[in-house]
């Protein structure tokens, strides 16, 4: 027996391979017994209590994240992508940390509104926004409305009564080389408008055109998972030129620019992240150049930024079900989720790790595959990660940076509801948001 073994509690000023800071929230800890704790819970003690599969939630990181935005970028708007996660809690964190926010349906207006959060705060996106949308965002008095489409004009210029703030969004044409499925920066693809195209400057004209409707600027998005600043000064050299054209040629003073958000997160150790102090150089120094080539006055500009406030602060438990060593295969180690919470490995490919949560494993390791309790071979969530050769059943795997993109892309295949979502913070657990249940599924379904 090991020292380490006899006194668990002298790891947790140890520095650890299995929690990495880049991955994990802040707030990750060992507790006496050497399990991994977040906030002062141990995630062993939020399985047992909520259940499994769970999403845990850690406040302080997410405000954190929050804070480094603001802390970096102190003239621009932080404008929180909600698409990544969105429940009344989490907007109300966000927007008490200083952040408005970008909705993209219904759905995440209501939640939004339902917040509490002022609707001046509240950007609507989207690519083909409904009418009934378009309508309730109006009466609602969301700040600025993303224009993506011709017709969306003229369904606003029908709706609006009072002046409504709108951006119309470009496509600046820059490849980030993403995965194809998140790739919205180039030109052929189904966002916005083309920059330099004859649509665009038929979008210009008809926005010009509606008394009700204020172009307050323009608005890009270059795609996910982006660590390559420069991609985000190339778009400001761009929109600034465009902004320029729009002023010589249209009279028109757009006054903000957003460059949408797409900021990478690191999903595994060693991943590459954006870095913000570069991130904000590079747009300083953009704008200053920009600025001045086209005798243009600076524009106010906002960051869209999702999955960087939420992911790390976001871990996902499960139980291991059973684990199947295939002759001459791999080792299996089933757990009862999968892509019902994280369909992201199906998706995009995208690659996790996996720990033991529920004690600290010293001894051999085996290589294995953690797979989900779906119906489908693709059924994945963490592929060759080292996990304890004694693993059992019953014990908790614990998935980290899924704060982002996993609740909000959860579904319930399988007739499987979805996993509640537990807020930790400071020694502190609560369900931000109920699991799923049958009669949840059994609710909608009117026989
Ligand atoms: N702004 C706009 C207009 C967007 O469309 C998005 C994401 C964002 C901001 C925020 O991007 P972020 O900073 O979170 O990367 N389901 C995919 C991601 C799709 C993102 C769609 N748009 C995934 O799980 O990777």
């Amino acid at each position: 027996m090991t020292l380490l073994e006899i006194f668990p509690s002298l790891r947790s000023g140890m520095p650890s391979t299995r929690v990495d800071t880049a991955v994990w929230p802040c707030e990750t800890h060992y507790d006496a017994l050497g399990r991994i704790a977040i906030g002062g819970i141990a995630l062993a003690d939020i399985a047992d209590q909520y259940g499994t599969p769970t999403y845990v939630l850690n406040e302080t990181e997410v405000r954190d994240r929050c804070r480094a935005y603001r802390r970096h970028f102190p003239e621009a708007e932080i404008i929180y992508a909600a698409k990544a996660l969105l429940t009344k809690s989490v907007a109300g964190w966000i927007t008490g940390e200083g952040l408005s926010i970008d909705v993209c349906s219904g759905g995440e207006l209501a939640i939004a509104l339902a917040a509490g959060i002022d609707p001046r705060r509240i950007v609507l996106h989207g690519s083909g926004k409904p009418f009934a949308e378009l309508e309730a965002a109006v009466a609602a008095g969301v700040g600025r409305i993303v224009i993506d489409s011709l017709t969306e004009i003229t369904l606003l210029s029908a709706l609006v009564s009072r002046t409504q703030q709108v951006l119309l969004r470009l496509s600046p044409d820059i490849d980030v080389h993403g995965h194809p499925a998140v790739k919205t920066g180039v030109a052929d693809q189904k966002f916005g408008f083309p920059l330099g195209s004859a649509e665009a400057d038929e979008a210009i004209e008809r926005v010009l055109r509606q008394p009700a409707l204020d172009l307050v600027g323009f608005h890009c998005h270059l795609g996910s998972q982006i660590h390559n600043p420069d991609h985000y000064g190339e778009a400001v050299r761009r929109l600034v030129a465009e902004m320029a054209r729009v002023r010589d040629e249209f009279g028109a003073m757009p006054t903000q620019l957003d460059l949408g958000g797409g900021h990478a997160v690191a999903y595994r150790s060693g991943d590459a992240e954006m870095n913000l102090y570069e991130l904000a150089d590079i747009i300083e120094d953009a704008l200053d150049a920009a600025c001045a080539r086209n005798r243009f006055p600076r524009p106010r500009i906002s960051l869209e930024p999702g999955r960087a406030i939420v992911a790390r602060a976001g871990v996902t438990l499960y139980r291991v079900m059973t684990i199947k060593h295939i002759e001459g295969g791999r080792t299996f180690v089933i757990v009862d989720g999968g892509m019902n919470d994280n369909p992201r490995v199906a998706l995009y490919g995208a690659r996790y790790d996996a720990v033991v949560a529920n004690r600290h494993p010293t001894g051999p390791q085996m290589t294995a595959t953690v797979a989900g309790r779906y119906c489908e071979a693709g059924d994945i969530l963490a592929a060759d990660v080292r996990l304890p050769a004694d693993l059992r059943p019953g014990e908790i795997i614990a998935v980290p940076c899924t704060g982002a993109y996993h609740h909000s892309l959860a579904s319930s295949y399988n007739g499987v509801g979805r996993p509640p979502l537990i807020g930790v913070r400071e020694g502190r657990s609560r369900e931000l948001v109920r699991r799923e249940t049958a009669a949840d599924l059994l609710a909608r379904d009117l026989g």
